[in-house]
């Protein structure tokens, strides 16, 4: 991630902060590994990631652990962990962290990448699940993600699911022949999966399959219509999509996906749903939860460069470089003039100026040309004899001694 970039993430992340810390988000940090267990039990055995796309090692005691694929599970243990249940229900925790999964990398897809997520942890409120939605349709909204669309679903809560797995097993089972070896072998571990299959022959044999959004029970189908109600409410658009499945086994009820045209082949922006389950699967006692995550490099791909980063408040105040106050220029070559030019910097950076010198090795010409497309307010020249602090704004220049040059700059400032 290089200059511009990062400028953006950082920008990202302080909308993020803002619309999520204000909606009552508090920042979460957990540890870059956690135990394999941990994903093989909170994301599922079943799954791509934990059966082919987990970066895993084995630590001098014979542990083995794994990189984060994801942020869910490791947020649900530290809820677990660090006894949450006792705060005030539902805990709000938000992360942007870097995560990992051995893919084929290519454009919107990386060995590491960056998720922003949002959890909310400890109530079934179908007003959480609409909140939640509402917050990444605004995160994206404001990051000016083009093209998007947000598909939504529900699988049901696990309890109710039963019926229609074997519904859908029959189905499977009955056209196995056609099926890919990826979807037949998932037959009894994860049917549902086969709705996401890329595979031409599987997706005809899934255009007739019974779907679960037409199975669901009347808690389960009531619990997602007030979701659609609260959206409608919200103003926040649409569209049901009943093969919608994740690619991760702890969703109950409502499922969605932000997808933007923009992005080609990878072109989900962000996803989630309620895992209800999966802090009582990770040793807590009964507990519901929602949330979402969003790829940080596929918002910048599918988002309006003048959007991310550009000059809204949010972005201003904490991530837009800071303009130039002293650019620092060198007239010679030689060490102890190198030395001089770096203590002048450190200074200048000390006394809170934003400074800059040159490290490229420029002659003269090209560090004036360096600090003009900076847009330097002004330039010293540390030469052999003498400092020339030059006005590139103003347009004069003086002559100091290389000691005074802060004060010079830092009284022209209170001046203006
Ligand atoms: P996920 O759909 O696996 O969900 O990932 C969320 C987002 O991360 C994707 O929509 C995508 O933008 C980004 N992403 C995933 N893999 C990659 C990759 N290899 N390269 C670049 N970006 C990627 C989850 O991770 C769930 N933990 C979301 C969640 C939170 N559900 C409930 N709470």
């Amino acid at each position: 991630m290089l200059g511009e970039q990062a400028s953006q993430r950082a920008s990202l992340e302080a909308r993020a902060r803002s619309i999520l810390e204000s909606a009552g988000y508090e920042r979460i940090e957990t540890p870059a590994f956690e135990a394999t267990e941990l994903f093989a039990r909170g994301v599922g055995e079943s799954t791509d990631i934990v059966r082919k796309e987990m970066f895993t090692l084995q630590d001098q005691g014979g542990r083995s652990l794994t990189l984060r694929p994801e942020g869910t599970a490791p947020v649900c243990r530290a809820y677990v962990e660090h006894g949450m249940h006792k705060r005030r229900q539902p805990v709000k925790l938000w992360y942007l962290s870097s995560f990992f999964r051995h893919e084929r990398a290519q454009a919107g897809r990386y060995r590491q990448f960056w998720q922003v997520g949002a959890e909310s942890i400890g109530s079934e409120d179908p007003a959480v699940d609409a909140e939640s939605i509402a917050l990444l349709a605004a995160l994206l909204a404001e990051a000016g993600v083009m093209g998007l669309r947000l598909r939504l679903s529900s699988l049901g809560s696990a309890h109710a699911r039963g019926e229609y797995r074997e519904r859908l097993q029959a189905h499977l089972r009955a056209n196995e022949a056609s099926l890919s070896h990826d979807v037949r072998s998932r037959i009894e571990l994860n049917p549902l999966r086969a709705f996401d299959s890329d595979d031409a022959d599987t997706q005809s044999v899934m255009r007739t399959a019974p779907l679960l959004l037409e199975h669901l029970d009347a808690d389960d189908a009531e619990h997602f219509a007030q979701v659609r109600r609260l959206l409608d409410v919200a103003g926040v658009a649409y569209e049901i999509d009943p093969t919608l499945v994740r690619g991760l086994d702890y969703y109950t009820r409502t499922v969605f996906e932000f997808t933007s045209d923009e992005l080609g082949a990878q072109s989900g922006v962000g996803g989630g749903g309620r895992y209800d389950g999966l802090i009582e699967r990770l040793g807590g006692s009964p507990t519901p939860g929602m949330g979402w995550a969003a790829g940080i490099e596929r918002i910048m791909l599918a988002g309006e460069r003048s959007r991310i980063g550009a000059s809204s408040e949010v972005a201003a105040h904490a991530t837009v470089l800071a303009p130039v106050e002293l650019f620092v220029a060198l007239d010679g070559s030689r060490e102890e003039l190198r030395g001089a030019a770096f203590a002048l910097l450190s200074e200048a950076r000390s006394a809170g100026l934003s400074a800059q010198m040159d490290l490229g090795g420029r002659s003269l010409k090209g560090q004036l040309g360096h600090a003009d497309a900076l847009g330097a307010r002004y330039v010293a020249i540390v030469g052999d004899e003498q400092t020339v602090l030059k006005d590139m704004q103003g347009g004069g220049q003086q002559t100091v001694a290389a000691n005074t040059v802060v004060h010079a700059v830092l009284r022209s400032h209170h001046a203006l």
